[in-house]
């Protein structure tokens, strides 16, 4: 048996009771999970190839890695060859099984942030390698690290990391022959600082070798529902991920992959969804600050960092009684214990809601 973590979030469950017995209802911030409509243009598209009888392309249709090529250059200024692109089923499933489809296995490191989205840590288990969160990668051995995660902006945190900081990580790694996996999943939703790219040429030095850069649409084009996103970066790397794919089966369906072609070829449904993502976290910023959290980082991303100066579980029971669920901090690792991450993705009703609540504590 694989050892793996125990899913944190059933010990929300007698929170979310209490905050539910609040009489105007939950107001629901502990996942980010997307609730505003799936644009027109991708449910036309998924709705125009659902006469898809025959197997899908495991590589994706042309078209469609064309599309993420055209993304990438067009909003990220990143040349990426299409040939170097491939579509996932969502990016937890590649997160979850990157080290093992790349052959990472018992005796080597994966390395993820210290403070991170909890499944580079189960990715590590299931392929039976160490998982090491550490940001600090100068104070590793000499000991074989064939992988190492980043995250930026960051989940839970909302932290950018600067070009510069990529670079040294890109340049470490290549000197040891580490690839480095970046999950870029919240990338076009900077609001203090501008997330840049693995792929970009001021981190890459403009070659993507050792480079795999991980995208989704669950947050750009509220995709969650379709399982949508991609992987892009050096072409050889890719080339391995997807003969294994191939013969595992994972396929995107043939439906979906138009969609996804529609939403990357789209720029104004991606742009409309951030205004409103922007609105809900300056109003529920401002109303958490007033109620005396001190919001750090999040310059980026779907979620708040916030503190109240005492432990997340606190913070969590006292945001409970206001009828308002958040996620601990403890649940992405040991240094987030006085913080709780508030997500920004709740409807403009339920954002007002929690903003009132907060103000009239
Ligand atoms: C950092 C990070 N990576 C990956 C994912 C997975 O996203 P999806 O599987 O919807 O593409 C999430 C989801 O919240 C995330 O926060």
């Amino acid at each position: 048996m694989i050892a793996l973590p125990d899913f944190p979030w059933d010990s929300l469950a007698s929170y979310k009771s209490t905050a539910e017995a609040h009489p105007d209802g939950i107001a629901d911030l502990s996942v980010g999970t997307p609730v505003d409509p799936v644009p027109e243009v991708v449910r036309r598209a998924l709705a125009d190839a659902a006469d898809s009888p025959g197997y899908p392309l495991t590589y994706g249709t042309a078209r469609l890695r064309e599309a993420a090529a055209g993304w990438l250059a067009r909003r990220h200024g990143v040349t990426a060859d299409p040939a170097g692109v491939l579509p996932t089923i969502g990016s937890k499933e590649l997160v979850a099984w990157l080290p093992t489809l790349l052959g990472v296995g018992p005796g080597d490191k994966v390395i993820f942030p210290a403070l991170a989205y909890p499944t580079y840590d189960v990715g590590a288990r299931l392929a039976g390698a160490e998982p090491f969160p550490t940001d600090g990668l100068l104070s590793l051995g000499p000991e074989r690290v064939p992988l190492v995660w980043v995250n930026s902006p960051s989940n839970p945190t909302g932290k950018v990391l600067p070009a510069e900081h990529l670079a040294k990580v890109v340049a470490w790694a290549r000197e040891r022959g580490a690839i480095v996996a970046s999950d870029e999943c919240y990338i076009e939703l900077g609001w203090e600082k501008r997330p840049v790219s693995i792929l970009h040429p001021d981190v890459s030095g403009g070659s993507h070798e050792g480079l795999l850069a991980v995208h989704s649409l669950s947050k750009r084009s509220n995709l969650a529902g379709y399982r949508a996103a991609f992987v892009a970066g050096d072409p050889a790397l890719v080339k391995r991920l997807l003969e294994v794919r191939k013969h595992a089966g994972m396929i995107v369906p043939e439906p979906v992959q138009a969609a996804m072609t529609a939403a990357l070829d789209d720029d104004a449904h991606a742009d409309e969804q951030r205004e409103r993502y922007s609105a809900r976290r300056t109003a529920l910023r401002t109303a958490l600050e007033s109620a005396g959290w001190r919001v750090d980082h999040s310059e980026a991303g779907l979620y708040l960092w916030a503190t109240d100066g005492t432990g997340c579980w606190d913070q969590v029971a006292r945001l409970a009684k206001l009828g308002i669920l958040v996620a601990p901090g403890s649940f992405y690792g040991t240094a987030g214990e006085s913080h709780v991450r508030v997500a920004i993705t709740a409807t403009d009703e339920r954002i007002a809601a929690a903003v009132a609540r907060l103000t009239t504590e």
